[in-house]
């Protein structure tokens, strides 16, 4: 039999048994964790027992995941729709090691990059820049964005702002109150013909210009297509390239974190690529029972390809980590988000999930209720650090420890229709009363979560973060069968809106429009000046 058969056997048999139950065993926890370094990974809160992590493993080791991980590793070409290379773990590869790509080392090339933006980084952080602007979007935002929030007790650079959206509301509020003359804007684009990005970079060089700033002087461009960048009037020392190999959502490792190693400085950006690179490490050597990002991985495809639940939700107990969850979203969305596997046949199972969820405890006071109470099941996985930065608070940590491990608790024990009873009794309520307010109280338990503990939220451990999500999205992406580093799916909607943009700005008439797009075009003209 199959390891996908027995998979489903099994989740056949396992589905009514308490999770609760299998701590009967005393070694539940010992077994059903893992560690790399300081990190701690426990996924004992799900329904996973021995023979299914067996059958997972053997299903994982079936689709070839550690040959996969030593073709990525070694350049191959496994992003095959776009014939390229996958080496974002090159940028990160701090001591330089050979990676070859078609018969050449790019570790030079990468290493004098860094020096480049450390050099140039120095400068901005020395100057007299009071605020820094990254102009990109998906990948060329999110990490940057995402990881300046999450390290900000570290941060003793400029501000740095982020303007992404093509809605001029994001740029105008971003702008509103920068002196021009002392922001630096930074035009982040792998491709540097995004249109969003563009109409922003523009825009901005023209606020520039209009309140006495130089953008010879004052813009910078993160790019690999130089060329764009010269014909756009960035001064070609202030553009830092990068290769086709350096996927969009994989990419804040290289220039596209330039805005993070200004906000923090070079050595706790090398921190941060250090942590990356231990996971990588990691990864790489260690055996798939006790390889963090294979647990995570296998965990996600026994709840989402087996169990069948459509949906995981990301809870850092960690405000700053709060853009984490839409930083993975693109991350895991937009990379196993796939139909079809390698070959171009219809994948027989549901490949990526919805990625979703907030920082805790504030999604306590939102959507939890759905989680503990709603008819459909959603892995949670938290997210933890054993300290904070503000030692002045400690109570407010043990607070949030005491929350993140409650919810964890609370979502595997529940609670009985008897124990529901024996509180509302306590209240005061009676017979028919009594049962009806009971069933409001009653939580069905048996929902799974993981955990994931690391000492504090340093440079270093964000980039163990970040790196343990990236190959967890590739290890699943291989046991689908899919392509995680291509995303034809973006295609058809930015093509309409290149063929729309006559039509709503009036130049070309709605005859060609489907009556629902031809109406909703007809509102916008009448309700705009
Ligand atoms: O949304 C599609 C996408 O290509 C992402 O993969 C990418 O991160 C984003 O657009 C931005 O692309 P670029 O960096 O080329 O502007």
């Amino acid at each position: 039999m199959n390891h996908w058969n027995a998979l489903a056997d099994k989740h056949q048999a396992v589905n009514d048994r308490p999770i609760k139950q299998l701590f009967e065993d005393p070694s539940r926890a010992k077994n059903f964790s893992a560690q790399a370094g300081d990190m701690y990974f426990d996924f004992s809160k799900t329904n996973i027992d021995a023979e299914t992590l067996e059958a997972l493993l053997a299903l994982a080791s079936e689709m070839k995941v550690p040959e996969t991980r030593e073709a990525m590793f070694q350049g191959a070409r496994i992003n095959e729709t776009e014939d390229r290379a996958v080496l974002h773990t090159a940028l990160r590869n701090l001591d330089g090691e050979p990676v070859m790509v078609d018969g050449a080392d790019v570790m030079p090339e990468v290493l004098d990059t860094l020096a480049a933006m450390r050099t140039f980084a120095e400068k901005i952080r020395g100057g007299h820049f009071t605020d820094v602007v990254n102009i990109g979007i998906g990948g060329s935002d999110l990490g940057p964005a995402m990881a300046v929030c999450a390290l900000a007790p570290y941060h003793d650079g400029p501000r740095c702002h982020f303007v992404s959206n093509v809605d001029g509301a994001d740029i105008a509020d971003k702008l509103r109150d920068l002196d021009a003359k002392t922001t630096l804007v930074i035009v982040a684009s792998k491709t540097f013909t995004t249109i969003e990005t563009m109409t922003n970079a523009r825009t901005a060089r023209a606020w520039m210009i209009d309140h006495g700033g130089d953008p010879a002087k004052q813009f910078a461009a993160l790019s690999t297509a130089p060329d764009k960048t010269v014909e756009f009037g960035i001064d070609p020392a202030h553009v830092f390239g990068f290769q086709d190999w350096v996927g969009g959502r994989y990419s804040m490792w290289g220039p596209i974190g330039l805005s993070l190693m200004i906000a923090i400085g070079p050595k706790a950006f090398d921190a941060f690529l250090r942590g990356a690179q231990d996971m990588d490490r990691h990864f790489r050597a260690a055996d798939l029972q006790e390889n963090l990002p294979v647990l995570l991985a296998l965990v996600g495809i026994w709840h989402n390809q087996i169990c069948d639940y459509a949906t995981r939700a990301v809870l850092p107990y960690d405000e700053r980590l709060n853009m984490l969850p839409s930083y993975l979203q693109q991350l895991e969305m937009e990379s196993n988000g796939k139909g079809v596997m390698r070959s171009g046949d219809d994948s027989p199972r549901h490949t990526g999930p919805v990625v979703w969820g907030a920082s805790g405890t504030n999604g306590q006071h939102a959507f939890y209720q759905l989680i503990h109470q709603g008819t459909r099941v959603i892995p949670c996985e938290f997210m933890l650090a054993a300290q904070g930065h503000e030692p002045e608070l400690a109570h407010h940590h043990q607070l949030l420890v005491a929350n993140c491990l409650a919810q964890s608790k609370a979502l595997m024990q529940g609670r009985t229709l008897d124990e529901a009873r024996a509180i509302v009794a306590a209240k005061g309520f009676e017979g028919d009363d009594l049962e009806r307010q009971a069933c409001h109280r009653v939580f069905p338990g048996n929902r799974p979560s993981t955990t994931l503990l690391y000492p504090q939220l340093d440079p270093f451990t964000l980039g163990q973060i970040i790196a343990l999500y990236e190959h967890r999205v590739f290890v699943e992406g291989v046991i689908l069968d899919i392509i995680s580093f291509d995303q034809w799916g973006v295609e058809l909607g930015k093509e309409l809106a290149t063929t729309l943009q006559p039509v709503v700005d009036g130049t070309k008439d709605t005859s060609g429009e489907d009556s629902s797009t031809a109406a909703l075009v007809d509102f916008i003209h009448r309700h705009s000046a």
